[in-house]
């Protein structure tokens, strides 16, 4: 399983956002092209691959949404479908409590937690953490082994300080010198991935 985390300072933690306007939503349109450039291929699901959301905007931060689609073709009445993705943001983010994991449907997660409790969770699995950064060494250089988790930020990147701590819990790679969008960044490794067969 690969996994991505997109972290996002300024994404809405309600459900009560306008899906016309997603650019007012602390730009849930970023998330939105993100979360679909890493679970969508033409025509199929990837179903090795699972995205976290960590949106960290007002009014209920941090909200950590887990989107992992493998089996759904069986289970569950979500379809996860490309048109309906600020859909399915708003219902999970609807559907938040303060307290506890809430389970939308099999496959479709949310919780109050932050980035670092997720990651410090990942690392106890044993997995292995990659920080997207243009800084970092060159993604072509690395053999990646099996449940690779890569991190990387919206239009404002990460906070200084996070980034620093962020650093200190993976290695930085950088997939070129310019500076992509995110959801350019994730097309870029998941295609990695493919063709080392990860
Ligand atoms: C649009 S960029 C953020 C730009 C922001 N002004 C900054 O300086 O970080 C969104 C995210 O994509 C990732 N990213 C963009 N270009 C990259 C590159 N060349 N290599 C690795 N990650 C990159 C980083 O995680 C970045 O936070």
């Amino acid at each position: 399983m690969r996994e991505f985390i997109y972290f996002s300072n300024s994404a809405r933690t309600t459900g009560n956002f306008n899906s016309e306007k997603l650019m007012d939503a602390g730009r849930m349109d970023i998330a939105i092209h993100t979360l679909i450039n890493a679970l969508f291929l033409s025509h199929k699901i990837r179903e090795d691959t699972k995205i976290h959301l960590l949106f960290n905007g007002p009014p209920n931060p941090p909200q950590h949404l887990e989107i992992f689609p493998e089996g759904r073709k069986s289970s569950g009445e979500i379809t996860l479908s490309k048109k309906n993705v600020a859909g399915l943001i708003k219902k999970m983010l609807f559907r938040a409590k303060r307290d506890k994991k809430v389970i939308v449907e099999p496959g479709y997660e949310i919780e109050k937690k932050s980035i670092f409790k997720v990651l410090n969770d990942l690392i106890e699995e044993g997995k292995e953490i990659y920080i997207l950064d243009a800084k970092g060494e060159d993604i072509r250089k690395i053999k990646f082994k099996d449940n690779p988790v890569f991190v990387l930020a919206d239009q404002d990147g990460f906070p200084h300080k996070e980034l620093k701590k962020l650093k200190s819990l993976g290695t930085a790679i950088s997939v070129g010198k310019l500076t992509y969008f995110a959801s350019q960044v994730v097309t870029i490794v998941n295609n990695e991935l493919d063709r080392q067969k990860i």
